[in-house]
């Protein structure tokens, strides 16, 4: 006699799922098996990437409207909730800081009363490594003092601390993910990194290759071997992997937990342009700007505690191999037309 197994395919809320990680690991998830619905305001989200590659529910609505989580959560049967949706820009953070008290705080807030009162334990959350602020020593370990320097940073460090009060008083199990610097895009080319205003590196540096234009460098006299600022970049899809190893820990009842994502090596923005001109073929102009105020000159987080307690490896820890796919990315999406 043939045994059937029961199935196992559980619902998953991805808010912010329209974003770029969040689109991502929408992605993962599904090819781990899980039915995602994504709730997304779109204010920075593509709704043509989750209609036309993820193909999944979206629910276009806001996470601070309590009256829609309920409905929400009273329509599926929600096993988990992967939290992205938030704001990021770092400069914008510190001149209207409300807006992200507001939307970081507040709002996610909102959420988790919700989740409470329908009985959804599981969160997965994206921190960031900016709760760090300037670090004493590298690589920054989960340990580290936590010392944020801009808003964003303290709205992103209090979401933690509040997860930590509610998992004490309402039994919420969280798996708190510190992204060091997200970058990449799925090598399949369907999904990457498209902000609006975007502020990151390698796009930047994408852009400038494309249109044939210059890229600013901020700082060429910092104490780094070729005097341009460190980051630690780590490829989305590698992002978007853990996350369903972070949503499994919650799901197989195990604890709470605090968890870097980073690859583990720094590379230099002359680094990056280096090797985007080798990715793409093409000369990249660079201005060298003075120093941003409140840059470190170098951010590098140790990973060691996702690969012991999750199984974790970066599939794409090479630099080249997160610009090449990113330069792929990018050309497509910029050769077509989006919303
Ligand atoms: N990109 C990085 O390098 C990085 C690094 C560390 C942490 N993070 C964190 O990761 C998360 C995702 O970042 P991203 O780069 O994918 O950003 P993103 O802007 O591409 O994605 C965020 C998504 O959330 C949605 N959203 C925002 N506020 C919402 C709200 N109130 N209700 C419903 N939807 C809302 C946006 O429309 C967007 O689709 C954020 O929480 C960010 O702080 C990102």
């Amino acid at each position: 006699m043939q045994l059937l197994e029961e199935s196992k395919t559980q619902t998953v809320l991805v808010t912010g799922g329209g974003g770029y990680i969040g689109s991502h690991t929408v992605k993962a998830l599904q090819a781990a098996g899980y039915e995602v619905v994504i709730l997304d305001n779109l204010i920075y989200g593509h709704r043509d990437l989750v209609k036309n590659v993820l193909k999944t529910k979206l629910i276009e609505g806001d996470i601070g409207d309590r009256a829609l989580l309920e409905q929400l959560f009273s329509t599926y049967s929600v096993a988990a909730v992967v939290h992205f949706a938030a704001y990021a820009y770092v400069g914008e953070s510190a001149t209207n800081p409300a807006k992200y008290y507001a939307n970081n705080v507040c709002a996610t807030l909102t959420l988790l009363e919700a989740m409470v009162e329908a009985g959804i334990d599981k969160l997965v959350f994206s921190s960031t490594c900016a709760i760090y602020g300037v670090p004493d020593t590298l690589p920054i370990l989960e340990t580290h003092d936590k010392r944020p320097v801009n808003p964003y940073g303290k709205t992103k460090l209090m979401v933690e601390q509040i997860l930590d009060d509610f998992d004490r008083a309402y039994g919420l199990k969280s798996v708190c993910f510190r992204y060091f610097n997200a970058a990449g895009a799925d090598p399949s080319g369907d999904l990457g990194e498209d902000h609006m205003p975007e502020t990151h590196l390698i796009p930047l540096v994408l852009a400038a290759a494309q249109k044939r234009d210059s890229v600013s460098i901020f700082g060429k006299d910092y104490p780094t071997a070729d005097g341009t600022c460190i980051r630690d970049y780590i490829h989305v899809s590698d992002l978007a992997d853990a996350h369903v190893l972070g949503l499994d820990h919650l799901l197989q009842g195990n604890s709470s937990q605090k968890i870097n994502l980073s690859n583990g090596s720094g590379f230099s923005v002359r680094q990056v342009i280096e090797t985007a001109k080798a990715v793409t073929g093409r000369p990249i102009e660079v201005v060298e700007e003075a120093r941003r105020p409140g840059d470190p000159p170098a951010l590098v987080g140790n990973s060691d505690k996702a690969a012991t307690l999750l199984g974790w490896q970066p599939r794409y820890p090479e630099l080249v191999d997160i610009i090449d796919h990113a330069w792929q990315w990018h050309q497509k999406r910029h050769s077509s037309n989006h919303s």
